[in-house]
Order: structure tokens, then sequence, then C-alpha cells
């Protein structure tokens, strides 16, 4: 249940004086938590949003099914595991057509049964979905200019409930390597280790997971994340640490608590830009 608005398109310009020229006004559509939910027959409201954006490119930032592991069901998984793979496929199947899509994994993808996971792999390779388990995608534009867009999965252990968790410099160098001089986005699923992202250097960070901590008040944010914390501290929205930038995405779904109170769903629209002034809306 939603109260308050509708599924809408959050915007941000987000500003570099480390952006390749040529990609002064570089558009992407970044999509987090949408949990098979689906706007409209086959997720055509959210297509036509996305179209409309006119984006350069789609990225994924996990979250896009609901994971997990069913001993009461034959299959290992329940059959909601399954339908929010099958509804994922077929709005990526929409996309890829037309934009490059890169997509990051979230908890939920890291806790898919591993018959259920593997047939999503092969699924999106098919679609020639840029799937960034650890691993880079450099997007190039002319004179060979790039910029580097990497998919930290955090695992499972990084998920934790009831309780924080530290995320090391080095455990992150570990799975990614030391950043190169590129301009870097990062999609990490949760926000809470940014303190951890802007230390690896990363220019800007992409992230979800709190849904928006399922109800927003004003001036404060988010009420309560998935790890049952009150008021979390990027619960939604932009963020600057240490040089470093972080856009949260509230969320385009639920699954489990199917409430979403004066928190809409969202879909983010960044523009990246050339230049030393940052600022979001
Ligand atoms: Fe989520």
């Amino acid at each position: 249940m939603v109260l308050g608005k509708g599924l809408y398109i959050k915007k941000y310009q987000v500003y570099s004086p480390k952006l390749p020229l040529s990609f002064d006004g570089f558009r992407f559509i970044f999509i987090s938590d949408l949990h098979g939910k689906k706007y409209g027959k086959n997720n055509t409201k959210l297509l036509e949003m996305i179209y409309k954006a006119k984006p350069d490119c789609i990225l994924i930032g996990g979250d896009m099914v609901v994971g997990g592991i069913s001993r009461r069901c034959k299959e290992g998984y329940r059959p909601l595991s399954k339908e929010t793979v099958n509804t994922s496929i077929d709005l990526i199947a929409e996309l890829t057509p037309k934009y490059t899509v890169i997509h990051a994994l979230g908890n939920h993808e890291e806790k898919l049964h591993p018959a259920l996971w593997d047939e999503y792999k092969s699924k999106l390779k098919e679609l020639n979905v840029k799937l960034l388990d650890n691993e880079k995608f450099s997007f190039h534009r002319e004179n060979d200019d790039c910029i580097d867009i990497y998919g930290l999965s955090l695992g499972k252990e990084n998920y934790p409930k009831f309780r924080r968790n530290k995320l090391s410099l080095d455990s992150v160098e570990e799975k990614l390597g030391a950043k190169g001089g590129n301009y870097t986005i990062l999609m990490a699923h949760s926000p809470l280790y940014f303190e951890t992202y802007s230390r690896w250097k990363a220019d800007l960070t992409l992230s979800g997971h709190l849904h928006g901590g399922i109800m927003r008040l004003p001036l404060v944010g988010g009420v309560i994340g998935p790890d049952f914390f009150i008021f979390p501290k990027y619960s939604g929205g932009f963020y600057t640490e240490n040089g470093s930038n972080m856009i949260v995405s509230c969320g385009a779904g639920t699954h489990t608590i199917n409430l979403r109170v004066f928190n809409p769903p969202e879909i983010t629209l960044v523009e990246l830009k050339f230049g030393e002034k940052l600022h979001g809306n």
C-alpha cells in the first residue's frame, strides 16, 4: 500500500571536474529495489517514464527480485521468487534493444536459490546485460573518453539484522581492486558503508536497500531500515563525504512489509555535468 503519490522520477544533476567533457550531459536512469513490482501491464507505465526521460543508459542497483530459500516448497524457493525473476527479465527485455543495461546485485539477488540465480543470470546474458558481480564496465564515448562503472556485491554477511556491521576498505579492494583514474560510479546496494566507499574514492555511489525507510517524515527522512534500526542516516537522497557523492534511491517497490507512507516509489534520473557545482533536487 502506498500512502501519498505514486511512482515518480527523482532527478539529480551531479557535477564533477573529473568528468570527461564528452560525458557532460550524460543521463542515466537508476532503478533499485523493484522487487518484482509492476506498474501497469508488463510495467508499461514504468517503461513510458524511462522512454520519456531519454537516458543514455540504464543502471540497475539490485533487488529487482525477491530472494530466499524455502524448505516448504519442493523447488526450494517460493513461487513469488520465480514471479519476480520473470517480471525483472520481462522489463529488462524491453530495455535492452534500446539501451545498454548494467545490473549490480542487491541482497535479494545474493540470496536467490542457486537454481533460480543461474536461470536469472543466463537470461540476463542472453539479453546482453552487463552483470557486475564485483566487476567493472567501462562506458566509452568518442576520443577514447570513458567512465568506469563498478558493481560491488557486498555478500550476505554485510546485510545483518538488529546489528550494525563494518566494511573495511581492504574487503572492497579485495573484490574490486584499487580504483583507477577515470570518473567512477560505484553501485553498492547498501548505503550504510558510504564512509568506506568514499575512502575507496568512488566519485558517485548509487545505493538503495532502505526503501526510503518505509515512512518518511519532513526534515527527518526515513523512519526504519530493513536492519530494524530507526532513523537510518542514509535513507534516501543526496549525500557528500570526503569529496565523494552518493545518491540513495528510495526504491521502486516493496516486499514483506508492503507499505510506503509519504514515501513514493521512485526511479532516479541522473545527469552528469562537467564542473564544480554539486547539487540534487
Ligand atoms: Fe530491497
